[in-house]
């Protein structure tokens, strides 16, 4: 089977622009699995349903289509045909996601997607579970990581448009999404047995990258 390599990890430790980077590096494709479940629960909360009732997100699951591209230079998500990849970005959004993807009929759904996308794979998906639900047997599998003031610091440069987002705040908000992401009963965030973990506290973007594209270069 084509090279998969599943890259998860909690939030801010530079997981995405790692894995767009070593997409582009190996020529795969490039899966964000954290826009999916941002996107659906864009369109719950557009569409007034209380992100905080399982049972009342579980009856809508099933209504948006979510699209997500695979080019790693010009990553696309879209929700009924609308392009929702500024707006999914928002600390609304960034709030309300945790309690969104923790309802296991979410999960379900969006495992099933992400499967089809990834096909037979030649392609990068990252997340908080591709390693240990969506493609067990990933041939590489990776657990990033970074020092809780590094991932904060990251988090609020990314929302630096946000006149609300302090670097305690994001902290704050982070630890709140990493608590819901770890403790869920679905599928919580947790390194694979089998992942090569890389702390990216010390390193910079091209460095994790090179780490992982030798990585993938060594299986073959
Ligand atoms: O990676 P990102 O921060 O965009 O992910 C947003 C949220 O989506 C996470 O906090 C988590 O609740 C959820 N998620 C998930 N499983 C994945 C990817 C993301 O539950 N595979």
């Amino acid at each position: 089977m084509p090279l998969v390599i599943a890259m998860d990890g909690p939030s801010g430790t530079g997981k995405s622009s790692a894995s767009k980077g070593v997409a582009r590096a190996l020529g795969l494709r490039y899966l964000d699995t954290g826009a999916m479940y941002r996107a659906m629960t864009w369109w719950m909360l557009r569409n007034g349903v209380p992100v905080e009732d399982a049972a009342a997100v579980a009856a809508r699951v099933d209504d948006p289509v979510i699209e997500s591209g695979t080019d790693p230079v010009t990553p696309t998500i879209a929700v009924d045909g609308e392009d929702v990849s500024g707006p999914i970005r928002s600390r609304e959004v960034t709030n309300a996601v945790s309690a969104v993807s923790a309802v296991p009929e979410v999960r379900a759904r969006m495992v099933a997607l992400q499967r089809e996308i990834i096909g037979d794979g030649g392609i990068v998906a990252e997340g908080r579970d591709i390693g240990t639900v969506v493609v067990p047997d990933a041939r590489l599998k990776v657990y990033l990581t970074a020092s809780e003031e590094v991932r904060a610091a990251r988090r609020a440069r990314d929302l630096a448009a946000d006149p609300g987002a302090s670097v305690a705040v994001v902290r704050s908000e982070q630890a709140r999404r990493d608590r819901l992401d770890s403790t869920r009963k679905a599928s919580p965030l947790t390194r694979a047995d089998d992942a090569h973990e890389i702390d990216s506290t010390e390193l910079t973007l091209d460095e994790v990258i090179e780490a992982i594209v030798r990585l993938a270069k060594e299986l073959q």
